[in-house]
């Protein structure tokens, strides 16, 4: 009945894991090591139940081996959610016996922060095992908080979507509003700024926005309008922030392209974007500069320029899947996930 559960991918291996001394309830999902181990972050939530924590562990899980495989990475797709509840406290000893679970896969499945979790927690998972990456680092050295390199993958992914759809090469002028100013959106407005863009703001946090506005010489906004201002560019990057059919009616914008996770409320809306004309940048693909700054971590491979290369990339890889959908007419979320399950072999 789980194989045929609407979630599931063919993932090679679902682990659930308890620890009665410490409370710990977590799933591991590994969806694909054909690329190489799993790689995908631990998120630390609240579920309803033990189907929802499932349910989002093979979703998540999915989901990151079509963005690891779609980054170019030498990395499978894999994710792990620990169950946050009352009776089991984030404590060092919970975290060290997901360490140790993670450690019994063998370096099948490598973790990372994901929602709830902190660089530092990583360091205590990782007195267990060595397979972790976003641990907090120093002096230059690749890895450590993945948020101003995924900006920087936003920047150069949004600078391939204002070319292929307004036929411009820079952003002077360009307007952008942008949903959320936190680690990601706070980088790429200064970005933004500096390349001569025109901004408009918006965060729950408003003294957030209004500062940032301030200083970067654009416009605050209040959140509930801010999917509805007539501009060139939507960039989402808030938390929970779906398109879905409400929301992409009252979008007044050519293009869509941020950081957030799954910004899809359903496949159909993909379908419903670029049924108004609006060229969605596939939030996977756009936002893998963060994965790629931690793998290079975990792989102990590569300099800083070398990341930023790769990052670079994804300039060139939205070009492409623009290019296709514009050819095939399929929407562009559509043949991202096309080329990312040729690549594990789907
Ligand atoms: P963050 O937690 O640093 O910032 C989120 C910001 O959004 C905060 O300032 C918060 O006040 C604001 N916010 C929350 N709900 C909002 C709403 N409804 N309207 C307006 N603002 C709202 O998070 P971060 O790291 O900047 O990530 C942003 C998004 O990008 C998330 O969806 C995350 O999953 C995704 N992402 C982040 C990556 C990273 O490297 N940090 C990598 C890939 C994806």
């Amino acid at each position: 009945m789980i194989f045929d559960a609407g979630d599931c991918d063919a993932h090679e291996a679902v682990h659930f894991a308890h620890d009665a001394a410490t409370g710990l309830s977590a799933v591991i999902a590994v969806h694909s090591t054909r690329l190489g181990p799993a790689a995908g972050g631990c998120r630390w939530w609240a579920y309803a139940d033990d189907r929802a924590a499932l349910t989002d562990a093979l979703r998540l899980s999915r989901g990151m081996s079509y963005k690891n495989a779609m980054a170019g990475l030498p990395m499978g797709g894999g994710k792990g959610v620990i169950m946050k509840r009352a009776a089991a406290p984030k404590t060092d000893a919970l975290l060290e016996a997901f360490g140790d679970v993670v450690e019994g896969l063998g370096g099948r499945y490598v973790t990372a922060e994901d929602v709830g979790m902190s660089d530092h927690d990583m360091t205590v998972i990782a007195r267990r095992t060595r397979h972790v990456a976003g641990l907090p680092v120093s002096g230059g050295a690749v890895g450590g908080n993945p948020g101003p390199w995924t900006a920087q993958g936003v920047f150069v992914g949004m600078r391939a979507a204002v070319a292929h759809k307004l036929g411009r090469h820079d952003f002077k002028g360009v307007h952008v509003a942008i949903q959320g100013l936190g680690s990601v959106g706070g980088a790429l407005a200064e970005k933004l700024a500096v390349a001569g863009a025109k901004l408009t703001l918006a965060d729950i946090d408003e003294a957030r926005a209004r500062g940032f506005a301030a200083r970067l010489g654009g416009r605050a906004l209040a959140v509930a309008e801010i999917a509805r201002v007539p501009a060139d560019v939507f960039s989402p990057n808030a938390l929970g922030a779906g398109l879905d059919a409400a929301t992409i009616s009252g979008l007044d914008v050519a293009i869509v392209a941020g950081a957030a996770n799954n910004q899809l409320a359903t496949p159909d809306d993909g379908a419903r974007l670029a049924a108004r004309g609006i060229l969605y940048a596939p939030d996977y693909v756009i936002n893998a500069g963060g994965i790629i700054n931690v793998v290079a971590e975990y792989l102990g491979r590569g300099d800083v320029p070398a990341v930023a290369r790769a990052v670079a990339l994804i300039e060139a890889r939205l070009a492409d899947i623009f290019a296709e959908a514009h050819r095939s007419g399929l929407s562009t979320d559509a043949v991202a996930d096309a080329m990312a399950r040729r690549l594990i072999g789907r």
